[in-house]
């Protein structure tokens, strides 16, 4: 067996492993690392057990004084990485809470939430235009009547309007309104001049599916009368809007015919190098306003009806009118 060890021998490697100890703790990076460091260190097997294994073999004065400094090193160590985990801990919920707090206006991962139809959009860019001017919004009831749909806006029992090819009849009386017109009747009946409004709705008519015709579609009225109201109000009207909806278009008034106007006329605007009718207008008829018991010597005014579907596809460069129904989300989501 050889020599017993000397105390110095030992003493010497208990300070190695102390100021060993000291900078492997300080460089554990993590709380994996700094455990097995103290396993190492400490463990069953670790370098310090290694070192007490030779105890056995020194005397009875020595093994106390080796025995004291080897339980003050193990305090010592076992405060460093206690201390140690601490510091580990702290840097690792500092660093979590930077790269993982929650920014709240980060936009959110994308729920699909719905938007405005490009035609229900298009109708109220025109309300909105309107209602700058000063109109006010009036609805009226899809379901009409005669009376509202056709008499009451002078067109006749034989006017071809009325046939059964244009007109969607629910019964004798009640059918499905060809147009917004009849909200001008409606309105004046409840709301007497000055009046300025704009009404928006669906509209029917028995036309067959094509590029340009649908038998659903939609219209924004506009009527207004006044004291004093002429033609030049009507043109002036219409042309401040037509500019604020397109900008410099090139736009012209072609004469007319509406059984509700007097004199008529259709506005065009030049799109793709063709002329596209936007909508009809004039000014009232004076026996419109005498069917509503208002004397047209006193009071005029104009009235007009839009396209929305034309003003929809010259916006957007639509060509089929089709797009506008069919609810392919491929078209939709572009809007
Ligand atoms: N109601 C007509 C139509 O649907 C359009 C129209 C023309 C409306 C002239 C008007 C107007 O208010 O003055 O064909």
């Amino acid at each position: 067996m050889s020599s017993p060890p000397s105390i110095k021998q030992i003493t010497g490697e208990l300070d190695l492993l102390e100021s060993d100890a000291a900078l492997e703790i300080a460089k554990a990076s993590d709380q994996d690392s700094l455990e097995k460091l103290r396993i190492n260190l400490l463990g069953k097997k670790g370098r310090l057990s290694g070192i007490l294994g030779v105890m056995g073999r020194l005397s009875s004065e020595e093994r106390p004084l080796i025995g004291q400094r080897a339980n003050s090193l193990k305090t010592q160590l076992q405060a460093l990485l206690a201390k140690r985990i601490e510091e580990l801990k702290s840097a690792s919920l500092a660093d979590q809470l930077i790269n993982q707090t929650l920014d709240v206006t980060a936009p959110a991962s994308g729920i699909p939430i719905g938007h405005r139809h490009p035609l229900i959009a298009t109708s109220e860019k025109i309300v909105d235009l309107f209602c700058g001017l000063g109109y006010e919004v009036a609805q009226g009831p899809e379901i009409e009547n005669d009376h509202y749909n056709f008499s009451a806006l002078n067109i006749p029992k034989d006017h071809p309007a009325r046939d059964m090819q244009d007109t969607f009849y629910l019964s004798n009386n009640l059918l499905l309104r060809t147009h917004t017109s009849p909200v001008q009747i409606r309105h004046l009946e409840k709301n007497p001049p000055p009046v300025r409004i704009v009404s928006p709705g669906r509209v029917y008519r028995r036309d067959a599916v094509d590029a340009t015709h649908s038998p659903v579609f939609h219209q924004v009225e506009v009527l207004a009368i006044d004291e004093g109201l002429n033609f030049s109000h009507l043109r002036g009207t219409v042309m401040a809007f037509l500019n604020s909806f397109f900008g410099e278009l090139p736009v012209r008034f072609r004469a007319s015919y509406f059984p509700f106007t007097e004199p008529s006329a259709e506005v065009d605007v030049q799109w793709r190098g063709k002329w596209l009718e936007v909508m009809g207008c004039g000014m009232v008829d004076p026996s419109v306003l005498e069917g509503l018991g208002l004397d047209p010597c006193r009071w005029s005014g104009f009235a007009a009806g839009l396209g929305v579907e034309r003003f929809c596809m010259v916006r957007h460069g639509i060509d089929d009118i089709r797009r506008l129904y069919t609810s392919d989300l491929r078209f939709l989501q572009q809007f």
